[in-house]
């Protein structure tokens, strides 16, 4: 039974990255709209997978925020470390949201659990297009910057556009567009209707999603039947050698779906 379950998670696995065009999938029992365990499972999953592909020696890592990498940072572990410098940094700015869920306290918290180094990058989410040419010229942000745009691991989770567009503090227009545009997926602050089209972007500092074609390791996190179109929508844009960790809830949707 459980080599069958083996072999039907492996297909499945394959099904589902020939389908995003993505380089891996990795399926996780469970759905976890319903079953928080789930996001835990992704965070163990996330940490082995770590420890196979990190080389040795000093590793930058950009980390995104959000309630599902919130969790997935508590089950990191030290074992990590061994044999590594680790260097957890937040991909975007992003005060404003809930400080739990902020990419800076999700980089404090995995850098806590492995034993590892982080830094924060203080700026709100919705910088005019003024502030933020100044603010990029401050040392301090300039030298998390320059770091994070030398990253060789992203780690980043993908939200339903609806919850994000009300999580972003954005302002009525800007919710109105996103609605009107049928957006249905969000990463680093990029909104994308289902057919991959960007539609909104919150103007924000740090990494897009057009960035990560140059970086090595790139892994999506991201589970729930909820989440299956904002996964689909999402990977029409990613690089292809994307990893996705996921679980049954979501696979199985985006597999039903033509
Ligand atoms: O930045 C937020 C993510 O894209 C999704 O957040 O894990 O709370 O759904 P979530």
């Amino acid at each position: 039974k459980l080599l069958a379950d083996f072999q039907g998670t492996a297909l499945i696995e394959q099904q589902l990255s020939q389908k995003l065009g993505i380089a891996r999938c990795i399926v996780l029992p469970g759905n976890s709209d319903k079953q928080y365990r789930v996001i835990d499972s992704f965070g163990q999953r996330l940490n082995q997978l770590l420890g196979t592909i990190l080389p040795n020696g000093k590793n930058l890592i950009a980390v995104t925020g959000g309630s599902t990498l919130a969790r997935v940072a508590r089950n990191l572990s030290p074992i990590l470390s061994k044999n590594r410098d680790l260097l957890f940094l937040p991909a975007r700015g992003g005060v404003g949201e809930s400080v739990i869920i902020q990419a800076n306290s999700v980089c404090a918290e995995m850098a806590n659990r492995t034993h590892g180094q982080h830094r924060a990058l203080y700026l709100p989410e919705d910088i005019s297009e003024r502030s933020f040419e100044s603010l990029q010229k401050e040392s301090s942000i300039k030298s998390v910057l320059d770091l994070i745009y030398k990253c060789n691991v992203v780690v980043h989770s993908i939200g339903t556009a609806s919850v994000m567009a009300e999580r972003r503090n954005l302002s009525d227009v800007d919710r109105l567009k996103i609605t009107n545009s049928q957006a249905v997926a969000e990463a680093f602050g990029d909104f994308f209707d289902q057919n991959g089209q960007l539609v909104y972007k919150v103007p924000r500092i740090g990494l897009h999603v057009r960035d990560l074609a140059n970086i090595e390791h790139v892994v999506a996190i991201a589970g729930g039947a909820s989440k299956a179109s904002a996964i689909k929508a999402y990977m029409k844009n990613a690089p292809a050698h994307t990893v996705l960790i996921t679980d049954e809830g979501a696979s199985k949707m985006i597999l039903r779906d033509n």
